[in-house]
């Protein structure tokens, strides 16, 4: 079914939610179910500390912490990347933003080409849950699909489903000391984004408690509405 939006400008979704809420596994299925692209400030960050770029060791140390990065890097990075023309084509925004500052710039740069946000969707979890998850998780270092030990195991050991790669990598920040930083940043200063987005009547929430392919369900529903 085509939407009820009466925006013929691409699509511009957030999904908001605590680290491993599942952001970066949803965020790419909308990508292939719709052709939207994923934005990710977390792979836009780490790629640029693998560059060695001033920003990435600006945020280098920050994100082995569990902190947010400060404001300014990463509306910059997410400014260049909004700017590159595959982008056109709709967006979802996975990670960002992370401040209501990030918020009000993120409005700011839409509105100087005439867009704003569709809908901003919270997948909804517990703090438990996500501990397990991430403490789990994966990822194949040459195309970017994310697994996890127990809830999304590759049919062959150590290879990946989409590209047949062997190049599993798991993340600097997933531990547990780090994770409990991350949780407190986000129930701190991301978690405030919730009452932001639904005093503007974007607010969308799914339960993310369930299983993966049920909430690809669900977000799948709420983006029907909005492409154009
Ligand atoms: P970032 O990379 O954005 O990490 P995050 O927000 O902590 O989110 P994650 O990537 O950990 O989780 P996710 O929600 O994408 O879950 P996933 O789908 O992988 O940020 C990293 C750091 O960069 C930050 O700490 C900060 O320092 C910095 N940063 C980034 N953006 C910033 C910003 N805007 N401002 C300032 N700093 C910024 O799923 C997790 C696992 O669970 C996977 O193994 C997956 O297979 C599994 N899984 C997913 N869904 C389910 C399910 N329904 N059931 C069971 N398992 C599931």
């Amino acid at each position: 079914m085509k939407g009820s939006s009466i925006s013929q400008k691409p699509p511009v979704l957030i999904l908001l939610g605590p680290p491993g809420a599942g952001k970066g596994t949803q965020a790419r299925m909308l990508e292939e179910r719709f052709g939207l692209v994923q934005l990710s400030t977390g792979d836009l960050l780490r790629a640029a500390v693998a560059s060695g770029s001033d920003a990435g060791k600006a945020a280098k140390a920050v994100m082995e912490a569990g902190d947010l990065v400060s404001d300014d890097i990463v509306i910059a990075i997410l400014r260049d990347r909004l700017a590159a023309p595959d982008c056109a084509k709709g967006v979802i925004l996975d990670g960002f933003p992370r401040t209501t500052l990030q918020a009000e710039a993120l409005d700011q740069m839409l509105a100087e080409s005439g867009q704003q946000i569709d809908s901003a969707i919270e997948l909804e979890v517990d703090d438990a849950q996500m501990v397990t998850r991430i403490a789990g998780r994966f990822t194949c270092g040459a195309c970017g699909e994310g697994y996890h030990d127990t809830f999304k195991v590759p049919e062959v050991a150590d290879t990946c489903d989409c590209c047949g790669a062997q190049d599993m990598t798991r993340r600097a920040d997933d531990n547990t000391e780090t994770v409990m930083s991350r949780l407190d940043a986000y129930h701190e200063q991301t978690a405030p984004l919730v009452a932001y987005y639904a005093d503007k009547g974007a607010l969308r929430r799914v339960d993310a408690m369930g299983q993966i392919s049920d909430i690809q369900d669900a977000i799948a529903a709420l983006t029907e509405h909005v492409m154009p």
